[in-house]
């Protein structure tokens, strides 16, 4: 069943980013192109990040290690993640049982999350009230206003026992009315965190390098390199619905500040599309499917939140939110993703124009309140239904020009709203279920 990969992307720095509310299947897509990849690069955001990738040894879900990193020669986690040492550390254990060298490189720069930071990041919720955001609690906000704060535990300091404590009583003093009610109020506790901190560093020690220079030296060797991005373009902390949003830059240009390879340096960035839309957490949503809809959706298509479990909120395809994730990273092309899913409902919608106050809007309305009140124009499509293995396999086995009549409807209309072309179209869960337009 597997469509051969094509060479085109062979020798290329290529980028994938999510180009909605997250979680639209980069996994399966990174891990598809990365057959072909000298190393994989993540740049951006920590274990807030889900990625589910399914190929015939089994189901892996990854947090801070790339989905690419099953096929990929090297692993780079560059310094504009925050990682938990200890999940790292659990995570390349489990994926050591599958893949005998898994050759990692940590950025000597990434910020450190700390048990202190996840507990901080309960805290803050609580304190937000009414304006919480509905975070994932893995404590990536907390530690990035730390970085910013210029307060923030780098990786590097954690083999610096001395530095290491001196940064956790920082952090502490600058939020002790966060902390006070918690185990980090006493000195104990926060001394014996900084030695299991320090333990971790020490045993990850070996993994650390200046990954900026590590980076460029691949890219000047002509490497192919691929870079994953975390999370989905409408969570960026600048161009997403703030402050409905990750603490970090998830468009193009954190490659650039992520990992010290600059933006210019990279030939193709495919965005990745879910066939309909998924948010967590909350902040405006416009083709949000209304209770029985939805939950028929999120149930056909799982979907519940990779690392929190939470139900997510689903609705159709928006093509004006994604002309604008287009344009702020400036894709190339996009990667479709569960269409299969969408086959499986009867009735198919994509919303392509907003309508406010009785104009039709040019772009997508930056203020979360307009966004929450436009009404949006759909078009509707005939289903290509349920797809079983067997009509997948057909389907790959003909090509992109043969697609069924509904399916090719639906992709034209995308492609002809967006002026960007699909190149790659997912049809199931599994590596292989996979279609790969040739050019
Ligand atoms: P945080 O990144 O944990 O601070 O959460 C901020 C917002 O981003 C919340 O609404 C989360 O649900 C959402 N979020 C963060 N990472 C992801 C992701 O990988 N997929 C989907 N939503 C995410």
């Amino acid at each position: 069943m597997v469509a051969s990969f094509d060479a085109q992307l062979a020798c290329m720095i290529t980028l994938v980013l999510g180009l909605q509310f997250g979680d639209e299947g980069k996994g399966k897509i990174v891990d598809y192109l990365s057959e072909s990849s000298d190393a994989v690069i993540k740049f951006n955001g920590g274990s807030n990040a889900g990625h589910t990738v399914v190929t015939d040894e089994g189901k892996f879900k990854f947090h801070l290690v790339p989905s690419g990193a099953l096929r990929a020669g090297e692993v780079i986690l560059g310094n504009g993640m925050t990682i938990d040492p200890f999940l790292l550390d659990q995570e390349m254990n489990n994926l050591s049982k599958f893949k005998e060298k898994i050759n990692v490189k940590i950025s000597k720069s990434a910020h450190v999350v700390t048990p202190m930071h996840r507990y901080l990041d309960q805290a803050e919720e609580t304190a937000r009230g009414s304006l919480s955001i509905g975070t994932t609690a893995q404590g990536i906000g907390p530690t990035y206003e730390d970085k910013y704060a210029r307060t923030g535990i780098r990786i590097a300091d954690l083999s610096n026992r001395g530095l290491l404590e001196e940064k956790i009583e920082l952090i502490y003093r600058m939020k002790r009315s966060l902390l006070e009610n918690s185990e980090y109020a006493s000195e104990q506790n926060r001394r014996a965190m900084a030695e299991k901190l320090y333990e971790i560093g020490l045993k990850l020690k070996h993994l650390t390098c200046d990954t900026e220079i590590y980076l460029n030296d691949l890219a000047n060797k002509g490497k192919n390199l691929l870079f994953e991005g975390s999370h989905g373009s409408m969570l960026d902390v600048d161009f997403g619905t703030y402050p409905f949003v990750t603490s970090s830059n998830t468009t193009s240009g954190a490659v650039s500040t992520g990992s010290g390879l600059s933006l210019r340096r990279v030939d193709r960035i495919v965005g990745v599309v879910k066939s309909y839309m998924s948010r967590v957490g909350f902040g405006p949503f416009p083709t949000e499917l209304p209770a029985a809809e939805g939950d028929r959706l999120r149930t056909i298509g799982n979907e519940y939140g990779t690392t929190t479990g939470r139900p997510r909120r689903v609705g159709w395809l928006d093509l004006v939110l994604l002309k604008y994730t287009i344009m702020i990273n400036d894709v190339d092309s996009i990667a479709l993703t569960r269409v299969d899913t969408l086959g499986k409902l009867e009735r198919i919608k994509i919303g392509y124009e907003y309508v406010l106050d009785g104009k039709t809007l040019d772009s997508l309305p930056k203020s979360n309140e307009d966004l929450a009140r436009v009404s949006v124009k759909y078009r509707d499509f005939k289903s290509w239904g349920d797809l079983g293995d067997d009509r997948i396999r057909e389907i790959i086995g003909k090509g992109f020009d043969n697609l069924p009549a509904e399916l090719k409807e639906y992709i034209d209309f995308i492609e002809q709203k967006l002026g960007k072309d699909v190149d790659i179209i997912s049809l199931g869960e599994k590596r292989s279920m996979t279609l790969f337009r040739k050019q």
